[in-house]
């Protein structure tokens, strides 16, 4: 089962996600082997951005660039989504010159307008409710140092009420991961996304549980997952929540209550002294760059399980 769009994780199922891996693996043995593979010979992706980017971004436009397709990439200020113009036109215009959509916004309102009023593919690159990407790229590296997922467990600890968080809490219910948030308790996962979560859970028999503790939710992990106190577009709150999230780090304490070999995981950016300590993040465990790097490789078997 899977949606035209890739909005949320909620767009796909287990085989889906399975058969985007598949490609995936596929993808990168062509890379190596010199093969020149360009199935998207003639398309170009529009990539319209309300929020910076680095990771997105350069990932999206090498991807397509390597699938043979022509990236074309509109800022904040170009795309005006919203204020230059409607969601709505701006959606059936690109569908016009573009084979896919590929967009960052702030309300995840605007994603599903967008993927209502395109007619092709719209791909969520963030909004401030999800990052399915993100999370799809690092469920594969987690399964490639894993060699399964089922049974893993991971925690995440920070803000669970942000885009990260609500992906991968979907994501490990999909694929039958075990996940554990730590999160303050003004900062709880969205109620419905949860419970949606949790339905999907009973069927793959992923557990997700919430706690307020950090040690707690990180006792017995094979993962630790961070990502910033402050997510873009709560600038203004970033004094307060310094305070409130002081304890959510990742850091050697922390590290030494999780399984042994347990992996340190981290979307980037990162903000070190806060969510994650240096030592954390430049340590045996730590995994952040190929999780970066696998942004590219997955979201090139995302485009051509939606695209090709
Ligand atoms: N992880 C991630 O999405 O990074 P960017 O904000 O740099 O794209
Ligand atoms: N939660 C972060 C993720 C950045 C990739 C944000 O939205 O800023």
């Amino acid at each position: 089962m899977h949606s035209k769009d890739m909005i949320s994780m909620f767009d796909i199922d287990a085989n889906a996600v399975w058969k985007i891996f598949k490609i995936t693996d596929s993808l990168i043995q062509k890379r190596l082997a010199m093969e020149d593979y360009t199935p998207l010979k003639g398309k170009s992706v529009a990539l319209i951005f309300q929020k910076p980017s680095t990771r997105t971004r350069v990932s999206f436009e090498v991807g397509i660039w390597q699938l043979g397709g022509n990236p074309i990439y509109l800022s904040p200020e170009e795309v005006g989504l919203g204020t230059r113009e409607s969601v709505a036109d701006i959606a059936r215009v690109l569908s016009r010159y573009a084979s896919a959509i590929v967009a960052r916004t702030f309300s995840h309102e605007d994603m599903e307008t967008l993927a209502k009023f395109a007619s092709v593919p719209v791909i969520s690159g963030l909004s401030d409710m999800f990052h399915p990407c993100q999370i799809l790229a690092d469920i594969y590296t987690v399964w490639k140092h894993k060699g399964s997922i089922v049974d893993v467990n991971l925690a995440y600890i920070g803000d669970g009420s942000n885009n990260v968080s609500h992906s991968l809490i979907v994501g490990c219910a999909i694929m039958g991961m075990n996940i554990s948030v730590a999160t303050p308790s003004d900062y709880p996962p969205n109620q419905a996304i949860l419970e949606k979560a949790r339905d999907i859970a009973l069927k793959t028999g992923s557990k997700i549980e919430i706690f307020e503790e950090p040690s707690q939710a990180a006792l017995g992990a094979d993962v630790l997952y961070t990502d910033v106190w402050t997510s873009m577009g709560q600038e203004e709150e970033t004094e307060q929540r310094r305070k409130i999230f002081k304890e959510y780090q990742i850091n050697n304490t922390l590290i030494e209550m999780a399984n042994k070999d347990c992996l340190i995981m981290h979307c980037l950016p990162a903000h070190r002294g806060e969510e994650i300590t240096n030592e954390a993040i430049e340590g045996p465990g730590s995994i952040v760059f190929e999780q970066a790097e696998n942004r590219l490789h997955v979201q090139k078997g995302i485009l051509v399980f939606l695209m090709c």
